[in-house]
């Protein structure tokens, strides 16, 4: 892998590949790396756990065969457990699972636990409604901790502001090691507040793909959190 993004304390910019043109998606990816984001994000959905269908393994495979960076895949979908194997398989860097999903799997421990056996690194997130009390039982398990700053399955939404109470709250209770991450509706306008309130890496799909010049967005961005 390029950079192990858990190596760094710097905030990440995660380019997420829902808002790329897929008919180039090779070069989607290289032109978002090279203008300064630090990893993709990959949008899993079931149509089932979410109201839409996005990609899975193959377009996980492709995007690995076009890039060494980290692949941080967020399953949008009812059964993590069955789709976290071939998507590691795929070349997936982590795996990121709903708490409200791992509920009908064991609970979100043994999801945790489940996925690590694969060697990637752990995820958990939570819809916008759920509370944030809910992933608690789990924080131990998990390297990474997603707060959904809006209701999963479509990019181009607005941020729900709501969201940075919880990146609030559990900030403090995560080790050294453990990162925390905000997703949807995340633009040049409001990334600052994010970093403030306590964000180490931000996902961000239009407010790249659809930027009349990527890199010059990237940068904005970056400026944002110097
Ligand atoms: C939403 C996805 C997000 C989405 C973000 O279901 O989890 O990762 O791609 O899109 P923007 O940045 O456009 O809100
Ligand atoms: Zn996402």
């Amino acid at each position: 892998m390029r950079i192990d993004p858990f190596s760094l304390t710097t905030p990440q910019v995660a380019a997420s590949i829902l808002s790329a043109r897929f008919e180039r998606l090779s070069d989607e990816i290289d032109e978002v790396l090279q203008g300064g984001a630090d990893f993709l994000h990959l949008d899993i959905m079931d149509g089932h756990f979410v109201p839409n269908i996005s990609f899975g393994p193959a377009v996980t495979a492709a995007s690995r065969r076009s890039t060494d960076c980290y692949l941080d895949a967020h399953l949008m979908i009812t059964d993590p457990l069955k789709y976290a194997p071939p998507l590691v398989k795929a070349g997936a860097s982590g795996i990121t699972f709903h708490v409200e999903a791992a509920e009908h799997h064991g609970g979100a421990v043994a999801v945790a636990r489940e996925i690590r056996k694969l060697g990637v690194r752990v995820g958990i997130t939570l819809n916008p409604p759920t509370p944030i009390e809910r992933i608690y039982p789990a924080l131990d398990e998990v390297d990474l901790v997603l707060i959904m700053s809006v209701n999963p399955g479509f990019s181009g939404q607005h941020f729900i502001p709501e969201a940075l109470d919880k990146v609030r709250a559990v900030r403090p209770k995560l080790r050294a090691n453990q990162r925390l991450e905000i997703d949807g509706g995340v633009k040049v306008d409001n990334i600052k507040s994010c970093r403030d309130a306590g964000v180490d890496w931000f996902v961000v799909a239009s407010a790249i793909f659809d930027a009349p010049n990527r890199a010059a967005t990237i940068g904005e961005m970056r400026g944002q959190l110097e």
